[in-house]
This record gives structure tokens, sequence and C-alpha cells, in this order.
């Protein structure tokens, strides 16, 4: 891709996040380009989308309130009570202004991919389902959810989603709206339900 130097960006990448949330990031790029295969997905660009996906990650906390009240994004209230929901909005400020990134498919999945949203491209889904299953990864589930993410990308979500919402709960966290519509408008395309 254009005035993109990959080894830079890696190093650059390996400087700001932790060995094992950049170890992360190239297992999600390696794993989405293998997904970008089997759907016919731009290999170049999913890889740049997965290998910078959680490049906002080291801000937490006030950081995060903070670098978000800078550039002029208004975090809705779960964001401000759980700030780790505002990495995506830093990964793509930081992806446009210090990595060069100007894709908008590229920036747009990095945005998302914390809680998705209705109506994700294959990229954006390919981003939210690769952070799940890649190889570093393992909890439970996470077998079907592998199988699923190379037979039909909706119904992948609807199982990672879930996954997330239960997690939630377990936890006693606040659940993202965002979560929820990002399930129901899988289960809506899988045509799948059954409400009488
Ligand atoms: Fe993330
Ligand atoms: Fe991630």
């Amino acid at each position: 891709m254009d005035g993109i130097d990959l080894d830079l960006m890696r190093k650059k990448l390996a400087s700001e996040l932790t060995e094992k949330r950049y170890v992360h990031s190239l297992n999600v790029a390696d794993t989405a380009v293998e997904m970008a295969r089997r759907y016919g997905a731009d290999e170049e660009k999913i890889y740049l989308a997965g290998l910078l996906h959680d490049c906002g990650k080291s801000y937490k906390g006030n950081a995060a309130r903070e670098f978000v009240k800078k550039i002029g994004y208004q975090p809705d209230g779960i964001e401000l009570l759980q700030p780790g929901l505002l990495h995506g909005v830093i990964g793509e400020y930081l992806a446009r202004h210090e990595y060069g990134v100007a894709d908008p498919e590229i920036l747009s999945a990095i945005r998302w991919h914390t809680t998705g949203r209705a109506g994700m491209s294959v990229l954006e889904k390919i981003i939210y389902i690769a952070d799940y299953i890649e190889p570093g990864r393992n909890f439970e589930g996470i077998e079907a959810m592998r199988e699923e993410a190379f037979r039909d990308l909706d119904r992948c979500i609807v199982l990672c989603a879930g996954s997330t919402i239960r997690y939630v709960l377990e936890n006693g966290y606040l659940l993202h709206p965002k979560t929820v519509e990002t399930r129901n408008h899988s289960l809506l395309a899988l045509k799948a339900l059954n409400i009488s």
C-alpha cells in the first residue's frame, strides 16, 4: 500500500504496546489475512487493520478519557465509566495521524472492533472475529468460533457477541448497546429467527 512501511509500523507498534499485546496484534493480522483469503477480501488492507486494531490500547482510565476529549469525541455514559471501550476511537485517531493510514475501511475496522456495530463491512467483520479467535486466545467455545469463522461470518459474529455478553454479565460490567446491536444485526441477517 502506498506510503506504508510495514517494518517501521511494526517497530513503532512494538514500542508502544506490551509484548503480549504486540504478539496478539501480529496474530490478529495473520488470522485476519487467512480469513481474507477465504472471503476474497483485500489482504493488504486486512493485514494493516489487524496489526493496528489495538494501537490505542496503552491509553487507559483517565488517559483514555482525556485523549478522546482532546480529539473532540463525545463518549457515551458507558464509555466514560468503562474507558477501556475507548481504545477503538483512540486507535482510529492514532492510525490516521501517527501511522499514516488514510483508508476509511481500515480506520473504520479499528474504530469498531471492540463492540462491533450493526451493518459492518466484510473487512470490519473479519477484524472483529480475528480479535477473538487468534491462536493466542483460549476460552470456552472458541473451537466452534474458529470453525464458523471460515464458514459464515454472521453466524460467527453471533457466537462472538454472545460470548462477550455472557462475559459482561458474569463479571457485572455494563453492557454496551452496540454489542447487542452487533449480535441482533447478524442474527437477523441469518434469517434464522423463529419468532411468532
Ligand atoms: Fe481491542
Ligand atoms: Fe485485540
